[in-house]
């Protein structure tokens, strides 16, 4: 174990610290927000099968090879393969996985930022009570007012922004472990009232049969690249953010339970989620396929009809917000290491920097969703180019490399000795790591280009 070397940023106080952090990282609009969403696009059961199976197969394999690799070179992501590399014997060049993913994360942050944006600004429409008693049109028309405005949209991406620089300036352990402690209790609390609510509402079934009833006959090769992409997505994997967060583990523990624990946490609150919105969905005759408003334009109907639903409503979008600012932090975090690392300024000049670059893109992002609705590129406004490149290509390439290097370039002795799994564990993750993730993602690929 690499005990011996410790990061230069601190570390996290307990393995439990660890857990916390990167559950919220994994945990956030991701879960709530996005899952609901692409599941509705793409057809329902099938599609969360994939997205099931992607997870299980090639999600948790990789999460434990990135934290693996994290806290051996216990650095920034991009100064981290350089040294696992050299400890390897082998091509410098792997250090440029780093920079996918710092890049990755830039692009992310800029969008995730706007998104969560909204989500704040949904906690004041739900305290001034503006969801009581709405019907479904009401509801929507709450929600384009939101999309038409940049003004609105733009202050609350601005102060999101700043509440993230806030939290990431004081450091992993001042800032990161505090937080989500209470909130991931919370969350899966107002989660099953939600889910409590959506099975009295009239179309429980109907919600569950779309969710878990596959027909794959709705799915095609995009559909299984974006529910591979959600994989790495939603579990943070592919850019870095484990990575780092892993750079600040003590050395003594178990990366495979810490995994199966994060990963659990993860999908149990998406699944959830989906089992709340899918009845609301149906019983109100709204469209699955709405696409990115659909969680605002389905839980206000619930929360402007259930009893206490003024207090779930504001509670619900406080604890969005916090889900989405514990995973931009660890967005933003390999960039901020990185810049403290090499550029030898202090953290609090590193995050202002890297956090007004993130900011100037979301502002293009908010008029992608008004006045620049009418620029494409392949069909996709810039928020859905955006998404594309970093979910469907930039994670999953970034995925594909971290299991090539943990699988076949760096020494068995060192990733045994690292994991410390019993044998027949040790074997199961090397298969896993080495032959299908690698060839599963790269499998995926190939039927979107076409080949096959
Ligand atoms: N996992 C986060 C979510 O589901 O909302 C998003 C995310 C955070 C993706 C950190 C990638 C990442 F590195």
């Amino acid at each position: 174990m690499s005990d011996k070397t410790r990061s230069i940023h601190g570390e996290w106080s307990s393995r439990f610290a660890f857990i916390l952090a990167a559950t919220g990282s994994a945990v956030g609009l991701g879960n709530i927000w996005k899952f609901p969403y692409i599941t509705g696009q793409n057809g329902g059961g099938a599609f969360v099968m994939v997205y099931l199976a992607c997870v299980a197969a090639i999600g948790i394999p990789i999460m434990i090879a990135e934290i693996m690799l994290g806290r051996r070179g216990r650095q920034s992501p991009i100064n981290t393969m350089q040294s696992l590399s050299a400890e390897a014997g082998a091509d410098p060049r792997w250090h440029y996985l780093g920079w996918l993913g710092m890049i990755a994360g830039f692009l992310i942050l800029a969008y995730y930022s706007v998104i969560a944006g909204w989500a704040m600004a949904y906690i004041f429409k739900a305290f001034f009570g503006g969801f009581f008693g709405t019907d479904a049109g009401e509801v929507k028309a709450i929600f384009d007012g939101l999309m038409a405005s940049p003004i609105q949209q733009l202050f609350w991406h601005t102060l999101f922004m700043i509440v993230t620089m806030q939290v990431v300036m004081r450091g992993v352990q001042g800032g990161l472990e505090k937080a989500v402690r209470f909130l991931m209790p919370a969350l899966f609390v107002i989660l099953m009232i939600l889910v409590a609510y959506a099975m009295s509402s009239g179309a429980y079934e109907q919600g569950i049969e779309f969710l878990f009833s596959p027909d794959f006959s709705k799915i095609d090769a995009d559909a299984v690249l974006t529910a591979m992409g959600h994989a790495f997505f939603t579990l943070s994997l592919g850019m870095g953010a484990i990575m780092v967060y892993g750079s600040y583990l003590p050395g003594h523990v178990s990366i495979a339970k810490t995994t199966f624990f994060i990963a659990g946490a993860d999908t149990i609150v998406a699944l959830l989620a989906g089992i709340a919105i899918f009845p609301l969905v149906f019983a109100n005759n709204l469209e699955a396929a709405a696409g990115p408003g659909l969680i605002f334009q389905t839980l206000p109907l619930a929360f402007g009809h259930m009893g206490g639903g003024w207090l779930f409503g504001v509670l619900f979008f406080v604890l969005l917000f916090f889900a989405a600012l514990t995973s931009s932090i660890s967005l933003i975090e390999p960039a901020v290491a990185w810049l403290v690392e090499n550029k030898e300024i202090e953290r609090h000049r590193a995050c202002v920097w890297a956090g007004s670059a993130c900011w100037a893109l979301g502002v293009a992002v908010v008029f992608s969703f008004n006045i620049w609705s009418g620029h494409k590129w392949f069909d996709k406004n810039l928020f859905e180019l955006l998404d594309y490149l970093t979910a469907n290509l930039m994670l999953p390439i970034g995925g594909l490399c971290i299991a090539l290097f943990a699988g076949w370039t760096m020494r068995q002795t060192d990733t045994e000795q690292e994991l410390e799994l019993p044998e027949q564990g040790f074997q199961v993750w090397q298969f896993l790591i080495k032959y299908v993730a690698p060839v599963s993602v790269f499998l995926v690929f190939l039927h979107v280009l076409g080949v096959l």
